[in-house]
């Protein structure tokens, strides 16, 4: 049977598509098929959705593009806004099918979300909603930072509000020159009631490969891939 995790961060830009990418290549190395899926992509640049082509490149299975990325938005803004902008409403349903689709595909299906996890999909639903209905184990990114105690905490809240379980917490050095980096790492530990699945040093040249070399899926709770 597909089992799927549902990548979220403490904000945007805090590696979630890093982390998402190194999750499918560590279960692509137990031997499984996988595919990521970035059901909102915003900021096109040359031409490209950057997220959606690294995800791609982290997958063993091709996948048709509507499926991976069934709505993406030109300007780097708040999706909802994009969408807004062009009169399109995005569709929670649209997402859920899509996401069915892919699991029918591999194994494993790594779906990055949009931004933080509270984010807006449309007027009354947001990427938390769209976890929810996906009913996916969370991943939560943490990116390592003056500040990030307090995010954290809100997302591992709004992601037990949903009901969901959190499989997992990154802690994911943006600021190699955080004070007290330890301190705030244990007392996240604590704080986070969920299994703390890699450590990923501020690194010089990222990328998701070498990264899939700090995960722990045995640590994950209830989804090693075995
Ligand atoms: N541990 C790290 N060390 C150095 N750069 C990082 C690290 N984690 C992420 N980055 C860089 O930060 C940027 C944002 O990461 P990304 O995975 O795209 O975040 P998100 O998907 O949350 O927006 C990228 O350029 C990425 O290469
Ligand atoms: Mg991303």
């Amino acid at each position: 049977m597909s089992q799927g995790l549902f990548v979220t961060g403490t904000d945007t830009g805090v590696g979630k598509t890093l982390v998402a990418c190194a999750l499918l290549h560590a279960f692509a190395a137990r031997g499984h098929s996988v595919i990521g899926m970035k059901p909102v992509a915003a900021g096109r640049e040359y031409g490209r959705y950057a997220d959606v082509d690294a995800l791609i490149a982290a997958s063993n299975v091709h996948a048709q593009m509507k499926l991976v990325n069934p709505y993406a938005f030109e300007p780097p803004i708040a999706p909802h806004i994009a969408a807004d902008q062009l009169g399109v409403t995005m569709c929670l349903d649209v997402m859920h099918d899509a996401y069915r689709a892919l699991s029918r595909q591999a194994d494993v299906v790594i779906v990055e979300g949009a931004g933080g996890f509270m984010i807006p999909l449309n007027a009354s639903e947001t990427s938390a909603d769209l976890a929810c209905m996906l009913g996916l184990p969370v991943v939560l990114v943490v990116g390592m930072r003056l500040g990030c105690i307090n995010h954290a905490m809100l997302t591992r809240r709004a992601i037990e509000d949903q009901g969901l379980a959190c499989a997992g917490w990154v802690a994911n050095t943006l600021d190699g020159n955080m004070l007290n980096l330890k301190e705030n790492m244990i007392f996240l530990s604590e704080c986070l009631e969920a299994p703390l699945i890699a450590t990923i040093p501020r690194l010089e040249a990222p990328n998701s490969f070498e990264c899939a070399s700090y995960l722990s899926l045995d640590a994950m709770k209830g989804a090693s891939g075995e």
